[in-house]
């Protein structure tokens, strides 16, 4: 059997070579990327990508256990993270406790993320204590977007910056495993690299983070707007048209299904 990377295995590559993640929110999804990544995000994007949602404010924590199991099952090696949904852990240490032991238990996943900085740091220390691996996320917090107003780049000036690092510093310090940085400016993804003692991966956080992540539908090119962070590797939505497209016209034509798709009697 091939051993799972762990948290504490992440925590150990800060500085060296760079982590390597993606999202995943299927078995088949988590089963090819399973070889090359460190590890995979059940993120609560699937709100936005699997469901349509303009926002990751109605994902429940239901939504991420189903997909989380799933992300479990098509994966051997990498160490699998599930996001807690909005309104599953902001309310006290307790409430985070409650949702992730319970995450941790119904999936198999090896550890959870949370967004938020220095308000979430006494949570984070109350998670990390009781055996829940946590990782964290500042800049672009997409569950706060009600109070942002918009989902733009942070940390572009001075007094942001300085409130995105201190934000950094309280959440490793508390314990946090790893740290993702969402769409905020080079100089400071790489102060806040520098300076925190967490691993940092980066989403739109720019190169000098000690790994990356990105929405594997978004780099592969299914999805129909994506943020300036994401490169498409692959362009696999004019596929999917064409590859039905070609279906279709085989169905109305007869076609398809041919000889060879097709069950013949059994030989007396
Ligand atoms: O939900 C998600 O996909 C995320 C990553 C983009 C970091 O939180
Ligand atoms: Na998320």
């Amino acid at each position: 059997a091939v051993r799972r990377l762990t948290a504490p295995d992440i925590r150990a590559r800060k500085g060296g070579e760079p982590i390597v993640s993606l999202t995943a929110y299927h078995a088949h999804t988590a089963r090819l990327i399973d070889p090359h990544v460190d590890f995979m995000l059940v993120g609560d994007s699937l709100g936005n990508v699997m469901h349509g949602l303009e926002t990751t404010i109605p994902v429940t924590v239901e939504m991420m256990i189903l997909q989380g199991q799933a992300v479990m099952r098509g994966s051997k090696r990498a160490l699998v993270v599930v996001d807690l949904p909005f309104g599953s852990y902001e309310g006290s240490p307790q409430q985070a406790f409650a949702t992730a032991s319970r995450v941790l238990k119904e999936t198999g996943a090896g550890a959870i993320k949370l967004e938020g900085g220095r308000r979430m740091a006494e949570t984070v220390r109350f998670l990390a204590d009781r055996g829940v691996p946590v990782m964290g996320h500042v800049g672009l917090t997409p569950q706060s977007i009600n109070t942002l107003g918009s989902f733009r780049a942070l940390g572009r000036d001075d007094e942001s910056a300085a409130i995105i690092l201190d934000d950094a510093r309280a959440i490793s310090e508390a314990g946090a495993f790893a740290i993702v940085l969402e769409a905020i400016s080079e100089p400071l993804a790489r102060q806040i690299t520098q300076e925190v003692a967490a691993p940092t991966i980066g989403i739109g956080g720019s190169s000098a983070c000690d790994g990356q992540i990105l929405v594997l539908e978004d780099m592969l090119g299914l999805s129909d707007r994506v943020p300036r962070f994401v490169k498409k590797f692959a362009n696999i939505g004019p596929a999917i048209g064409e590859a039905v497209e070609a279906y279709a016209s085989e169905v109305r034509a007869r076609s398809f299904p041919a000889e060879e798709h097709t069950y013949a009697p059994k030989k007396a």
